[in-house]
């Protein structure tokens, strides 16, 4: 029987509290599926600062390069907030992403039609979407050289006399791997995927558009792949977000697009994500997989946070390390049954109000809806 190995690093804040959640989900899937977990657990960011002095220690990292799996609750909080910079949580995230070396950053938009009156848009427009936006992660004009401000000289035709710069620098090994994972992805969806630069204006841009289209017409031929200048992408977004399947884009776009298709679908304690690396000795991709959400100081330890975004994030590991669709699905299932229900924790509750749930509440619901199903 195959082993799923993953490591669950809570961290701070409502982290353990919607683990916590995740737990129940993954005793549910060994108690009645026969799937077999193996799971360990360890600290992160300001978790394990106050254990090491470390936001990540090495024997974590070194765990976290070994599993099939990662995932990652919040790090953070106004506790650690005067510390020195290298020792700050989210170093201990970043080295994560880092060492893995985590260049695909996933990024789902899905509207639960319980939950579509929430959305800014039309019912109408949001019903139904299910879209991922596959975002470069490690390059791009976030990283790209050369950079920084400098002083003008004495240019007379500029005021103020400095210049800002930053480069915006792919090569197209960076872009044909976040290609692959992209139209991998597609298989195991809608089969399409839409690439977004400005290729119009930008030399890095026409790179782009080339290198996928040659991943496309050599390796994924199979898969719908079409191109779209990332500004009309913009649009297309709030004009009409289902024409989406598999969005994949650079770093710079990525960061702005899915933000904007997050929103398309309501509050933050609903939205998972996932961060991929290049494939393993199994064929899988190393992966992290996290909650968009942060730590919530705000509402820590009382009980209050919404653990579906954890929760669909170990849906998505199911999905893309483990390659159990059919189990992914259930449990998005079972999470679309709870919200039709009516069950909400307090983020959900609409103008009309009504009881919330707590935490755990909502992580049992979850659980009776998958035994109901
Ligand atoms: P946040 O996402 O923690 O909270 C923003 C607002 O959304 C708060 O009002 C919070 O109560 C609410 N919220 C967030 N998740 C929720 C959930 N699951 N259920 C119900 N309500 C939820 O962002 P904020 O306040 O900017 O940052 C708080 C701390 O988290 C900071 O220390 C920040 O650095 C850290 N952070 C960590 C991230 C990570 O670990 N990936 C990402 C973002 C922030
Ligand atoms: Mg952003």
């Amino acid at each position: 029987m195959t082993t799923y190995s993953l490591l669950i690093l809570p961290g701070d804040g409502i982290g353990p509290e919607v683990m916590a959640e995740v737990r129940k989900v993954i005793g549910w899937f060994e108690q009645n599926r026969g799937l077999s977990f193996d799971v360990s657990e360890d600290l992160v960011g300001g978790a394990a600062y106050d254990a090491h002095g470390v936001p990540l220690a090495d024997a974590t990292m070194a765990k976290a390069q070994q599993v099939d799996a990662v995932l990652l609750g919040a790090v953070g909080g106004p506790k650690y907030d005067n510390l020195d910079f290298s020792v700050k949580p989210e170093r201990g995230l970043l080295r994560l992403r880092k060492e893995m070396d985590l260049f695909a950053n996933l990024r789902p938009a899905q509207c639960f039609d319980a939950l579509a009156d929430f959305s800014s848009l039309k019912r109408e427009v949001v019903a139904g979407l299910d879209i991922l936006i596959v975002r470069e992660l490690t390059s791009g004009v976030y990283f790209g050289e050369p950079r920084g401000i400098h002083d003008d000289g004495n240019n007379p035709e500029n005021e103020g006399g400095r210049v800002g710069i930053n480069t915006q620098r792919y090569t197209s090994g960076e872009i044909r791997r976040v290609a692959r994972a992209a139209f991998e992805l597609a298989r195991k969806r809608g089969n399409r995927v839409c690439s977004m630069e400005k290729a119009n204006v930008m030399e890095s841009g026409i790179l782009w558009r080339e290198e996928v289209q040659w991943v496309h017409d050599n390796e994924y031929p199979d898969v719908e792949l079409s191109h779209m200048y990332a500004d009309n992408g913009a649009m297309q977004l709030v004009r009409n977000p289902r024409q989406f399947d598999v969005i994949v884009t650079d770093n710079l776009f990525g960061d702005l697009l899915s933000d904007a298709a997050a929103m398309l679908t309501g509050s933050l304690g609903m939205l998972p994500s996932a961060s991929l690396g290049a494939p393993m000795a199994n064929g899988r991709p190393k992966a992290m997989y996290e909650p968009v959400h942060g730590s919530a100081p705000d509402i820590a330890g009382q009980g209050k946070a919404n653990p579906i975004a954890c929760i669909l994030s170990f849906a998505m590991a199911l999905r893309y390390s483990y390659d159990l669709g059919a189990e992914a699905d259930l449990l998005e299932k079972a999470v679309e049954k709870v919200l039709a229900e009516g069950v909400r924790t307090a983020d959900l509750m609409g103008p009309q109000g009504g009881t919330p749930v707590s935490t755990a509440e909502m992580g049992d619901h979850v659980v009776k809806a998958l035994s109901a199903l």
